[in-house]
């Protein structure tokens, strides 16, 4: 079992970021002696991966077509076991108003939001003056299936709220606004099939007026601090709501779930990323090496986590 064919690249909007995070893979599993592949995914070349036959597919695909269930489908097809969730679940997560209704069918903490559909969205000042009363300024506007924080805007005005949805709709046709919470970001990285284990949580500080693209990807833009500075209660906390999220949301092998913690300590759900960032200086892999797990370690799991029976 040591044939691993690795998913890069691909089309969406985070193609960068996928490559980035694909080389850094296939460099790590091949220092550990796997035959490692690498295909830089498109709709052309989607007939390779039956021709090359690995024995498994690691997929480093960020956002449309690749994290969203398209090419674990097309996988499952072919019979090919992978790293990460299934169809469902990956579908599930990549759109964040989908992923919030089922969190509060569930009692999870995310924050309050609305819906808009582009076409039948009703452009009206009155609608737009209820959004302020229902969810309070300043609000986040966001596309409901973009990640890296394309398409997400925190608005501070009244007048600013149209134009934002408007620049959000350009992304999907789906979009909501979402209560801001004002306070510390945090993220959970969360490991396992059916009996998950939870790593350290981190705290991401950054140099601009929130998370986005830019303080991403920048280096020295942005701080991991692990583990992060909250109480031993509250870590707890956010431990337990991650692990029953993951397990709500059937996700396999990993992921990576964001929060928002108020001023008042209350931890809110943002969105589930079920292929997170992989380079060797993200996130989850910065926490797995909090507790003693190298990046080729983390890698070697997901593999083994990937060819494990479906119980
Ligand atoms: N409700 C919110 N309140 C405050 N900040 C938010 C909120 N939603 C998003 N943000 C900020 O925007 C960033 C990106 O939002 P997120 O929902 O995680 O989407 P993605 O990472 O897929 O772009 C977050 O890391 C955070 O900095
Ligand atoms: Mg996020």
């Amino acid at each position: 079992m040591n044939r691993v064919l690795v998913l890069m690249g691909g089309t969406s909007e985070e193609r960068e970021i996928s490559l980035q995070s694909g080389a850094n893979v296939c460099a790590a599993l091949e220092k550990k002696g796997y035959q490692v592949e690498s295909l830089d995914l498109n709709k052309d070349n989607l007939n390779q991966i039956a021709d090359i036959a690995p024995d498994v597919v690691f997929i480093a695909l960020h956002g449309k077509n690749g994290e969203d269930g398209t090419v674990q489908g097309y996988l499952d097809l072919l019979g090919i076991p992978y790293t990460g969730s299934g169809v469902t679940s990956s579908a599930i997560c990549m759109n964040k108003i989908i992923t919030k209704k089922l969190l509060s069918y569930e009692g999870l903490p995310t924050p309050d939001f609305i819906i808009m559909k582009k076409n039948t969205f009703d452009r009206a000042c009155f609608v737009v003056r209820s959004m302020v009363q229902k969810i309070g300024l300043p609000m986040v506007v966001k596309a409901a299936t973009q990640g890296s924080s394309i398409g997400t805007y925190i608005v501070n005005k009244e007048e600013e709220i149209l134009p934002a949805i408007e620049a959000a709709f350009q992304y999907d046709d789906e979009v909501m606004v979402e209560k801001y919470i004002d306070g510390t970001l945090l993220t959970a990285s969360v490991l396992g099939n059916d009996s998950p284990c939870v790593l350290p949580i981190i705290e991401i500080t950054s140099s601009n007026e929130f998370y986005d693209y830019e303080s991403k990807y920048t280096p020295g833009m942005c701080e991991h601090i692990v583990p992060a500075r909250i109480s031993q209660e509250l870590q707890d906390k956010i431990c337990r709501i991650s692990e029953e999220t993951y397990k709500s949301l059937s996700c396999r092998g990993f992921a990576r779930i964001d929060f928002m913690v108020d001023k008042l300590g209350q931890p809110y759900i943002l969105e589930i990323n079920t292929i997170p960032g992989l380079t060797d200086m993200s996130l989850v892999p910065d926490a797995a090496r909090a507790v003693g797990i190298s990046y080729e370690g983390l890698l070697e799991r997901l593999l083994e986590l990937a060819l494990e029976k479906k119980g």
